[in-house]
């Protein structure tokens, strides 16, 4: 992933829902154009997570932190500065990413009708093309390997590998039944011993943990949880109430979902996954719309491109990144089975997800009405206001105040 830190938070904002006048039911505005525009400063977050935010070195600040004051009561207008300093490895970040932008401006819109909420995000990329590609194979003239990778990893940095990662905006909104989410987002979900994060929790330990490992969620490193699911002042990742007790906060709505657009992985397809976050990072129950096109047992391809459809059956390293050639195999639509004999040359590449809309399944599959443009990118999307995890009734009163962040990810 592009941010070398986990929590990649932001936004720091609630936002309103606003009506839009004349809204027909059950459709997305027609005229965006009618709808207010927020502009959210986003900033790059280094490694600070919910135990550093609580330690005295976040100075004058922790125990008003830990009271639950918000965030933006301190820090509204300071986001591009903040940024700066962490990005630029002085504070928070021990290994900065050279050139890489400390803040971005999100400009968002937000409409609603009975059923639905429609979102419209846009925001310029760093780089000069849309990330569109993500977890390649090249061939290399004997065998397939993986191609690329984020510009926080150690292969991308010494120049052994390009940068290959795709585009992302993640958001994460609770119904007011999470403590402290309205004030502090999703700071509360990121935390020490996390991949990526100060003391990292080595593999074998996740993998013996009874709850994380190998009898439980069958996990091997730490992903974003919440405070609630752990029974220490701290909320030390290895702290984790028992699964009737976590099971209990889920009922009563103590979860925040997590919806990833992502412009390799769920774009092309029209979607965007559907997760949420409560004792780990889970997705939804069902069939999210990407899974791997790699057999691991003998690390090939499953599919390549139709070329009866698509004109090629694969891409080269060239393409890399081309707006006119095909980027993501498509079950249903552009993808023909992998054939080891199709004559392979040095820098084919193909992709190593495969997707479908059509296999993908149950609430996993919810987000199926999105759409990204890249000009920039200019993401629309509707989330339905029903979940399968929320309580049917009772739940959505408006006067407790609902939290909205939002992050984004990219090469
Ligand atoms: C009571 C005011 C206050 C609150 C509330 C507060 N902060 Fe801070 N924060 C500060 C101050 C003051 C500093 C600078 C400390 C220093 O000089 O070392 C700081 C520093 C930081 C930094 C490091 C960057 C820098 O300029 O030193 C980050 C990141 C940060 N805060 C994030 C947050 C987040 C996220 C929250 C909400 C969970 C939060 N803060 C809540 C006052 C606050």
């Amino acid at each position: 992933m592009m941010f070398s830190r986990h929590c990649a938070a932001l936004g720091l904002l609630a936002l309103c829902l606003l009506g839009w006048p004349g809204s027909p039911q059950g459709a997305p505005p027609a005229e965006w154009s009618q709808i207010p525009t927020h502009t959210v400063k986003l900033f790059y977050p280094g490694n600070g997570g919910y135990q550093w935010l609580r330690d005295p070195d976040h100075k004058r600040a922790y125990k008003q932190v830990l009271e639950g004051e918000s965030c933006t009561g301190c820090h509204e207008g300071e986001e591009q500065d903040i940024g700066d300093l962490i990005v630029s490895g002085k504070r928070l970040e021990p290994d900065p990413i050279p050139g890489k932008k400390g803040s971005l401006d999100l400009h968002v819109q937000v409409a609603y009708d009975a059923d639905n909420a429609y979102f419209r995000f846009q925001w310029d990329t760093q780089m000069d093309r849309p990330g569109q590609m993500h977890n390649y194979m090249r061939y290399d003239g004997e065998k397939w390997e993986f191609y690329g990778g984020p510009r926080s990893s150690g292969k991308v940095r010494s120049g052994e590998q390009p940068a290959v990662y795709e585009d992302r905006l993640a958001i994460m909104v609770d119904d007011g039944s999470v403590p402290m989410f309205k004030e502090q987002g999703c700071w509360l979900t990121c935390h020490t011993g996390m991949r990526d994060m100060p003391e990292e929790a080595s593999k074998s330990a996740v993998k013996s943990h009874p709850v994380l490992g190998e009898s439980g969620l069958e996990k091997s490193d730490v992903r974003k949880y919440l405070p609630s699911t752990r029974s220490d002042e701290t909320a030390s990742w290895d702290k984790v109430k028992s699964p009737q007790e976590v099971a209990r906060i889920k009922a009563a709505g103590g979860f925040v979902d997590l919806m990833q657009w992502r412009a390799h992985r769920s774009n092309p397809v029209g979607m965007a996954d559907d997760g949420y976050v409560l004792e780990y990072r889970l997705f939804d129950a069902g069939k999210s719309p990407f899974s791997w096109n790699v057999d691991r047992k003998t690390m090939t391809p499953k599919y390549m491109f139709d070329a009866a459809k698509v004109g090629v059956k694969s891409i080269t390293v060239a393409d890399i990144g081309d707006p006119s050639k095909p980027y993501a195999i498509i079950r249903e639509g552009n993808a023909a089975l992998y054939d080891p004999n199709a004559g392979w040359k040095a820098d084919d590449v193909l992709p190593g997800r495969l997707l479908s809309r059509a296999d993908a399944k149950g609430s996993a599959a919810d987000n199926n009405e999105v759409k990204g443009e890249c000009e920039g990118w200019h993401l629309d999307r509707r989330v339905d206001a029903q979940n399968e995890h929320r309580p049917p009734a009772g739940r959505q009163d408006p006067g407790r105040g609902r939290g909205l962040h939002v992050r984004l990810r990219g090469a």
